[in-house]
């Protein structure tokens, strides 16, 4: 028994080892996808960025840090090296064919089967849904093909359209960090939300 068990867990582990070679990419309806940013894609999303960095600058922190396409790629360089390193993903969301925003893992804890989504989306993207539905497919996808056991949210107390998303997805709010977060010019205290394996209600949530 011990051995079948030992046995499941390595083809598991192997299973998982085998996916994460394959590109990411979810049709989510027939007008969403999310796939993974590769240098082609480099140019679109930072003109994305460019056209909405006032707007996005009230809740990331690095749009300072980015001002040129050369950052962008610098960018999606990185995200690359995180997906060979088999530590998450970065992909963008694709909206009746135009890059409508980013949605990914911040790094994989294999230790301890836990991971962390973030996400922004362009202004005129936000109220279709797009991001809870982004959020539900890398859930599912933590869950069931990463075989992880925990995926946690953290959003500014006062950033009410994020902190909507894990609440919308049935996360539970655990806790609060204060002053978790330089932004340019102030700290913001993060509300954690969480998920485990055993709570999540499928793909279909
Ligand atoms: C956070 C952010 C992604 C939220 O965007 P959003 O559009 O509110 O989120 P969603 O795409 O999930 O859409 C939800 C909205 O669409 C509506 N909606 C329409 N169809 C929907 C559907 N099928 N499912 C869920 N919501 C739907 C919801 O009612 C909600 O609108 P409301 O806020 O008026 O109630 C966006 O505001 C953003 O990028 N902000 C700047 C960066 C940022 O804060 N990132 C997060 C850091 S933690």
């Amino acid at each position: 028994m011990e051995f079948l068990k030992i046995l499941l867990e390595l083809f598991s582990n192997i299973k998982r080892r085998f996916k994460s070679v394959g590109r990411p990419h979810f049709q989510i309806d027939e007008d969403t996808e999310l796939h993974l940013l590769e240098e082609q894609h480099a140019e679109e999303l930072f003109a994305l960025t460019d056209q909405n960095r006032q707007y996005l600058r009230e809740w990331l922190p690095w749009l300072d840090n980015n001002v040129s396409l050369d950052d962008t790629e610098d960018f999606v360089r990185d995200s690359l090296e995180q997906f060979r390193n088999n530590n998450g993903f970065q992909l963008g969301i694709w909206f009746q064919g135009s890059l409508a925003g980013v949605i990914g893992y911040h790094k994989i804890d294999w230790v301890n089967r836990a991971t962390s989504i973030g996400y922004w989306l362009g202004a005129s993207f936000q109220g279709k849904g797009l991001m809870t539905r982004a959020c539900r497919t890398l859930i599912n996808y933590a869950f069931n093909d990463l075989r992880l056991n925990r995926v946690e949210i953290r959003c500014a107390v006062k950033n009410g359209k994020s902190r909507a998303i894990p609440l919308r997805l049935g996360f539970k709010e655990e806790g609060l960090i204060r002053q978790s977060e330089w932004l340019y010019d102030h700290f913001v205290d993060h509300v954690v939300y969480g998920m485990l394996k055993n709570e999540w209600q499928g793909p279909d949530k």
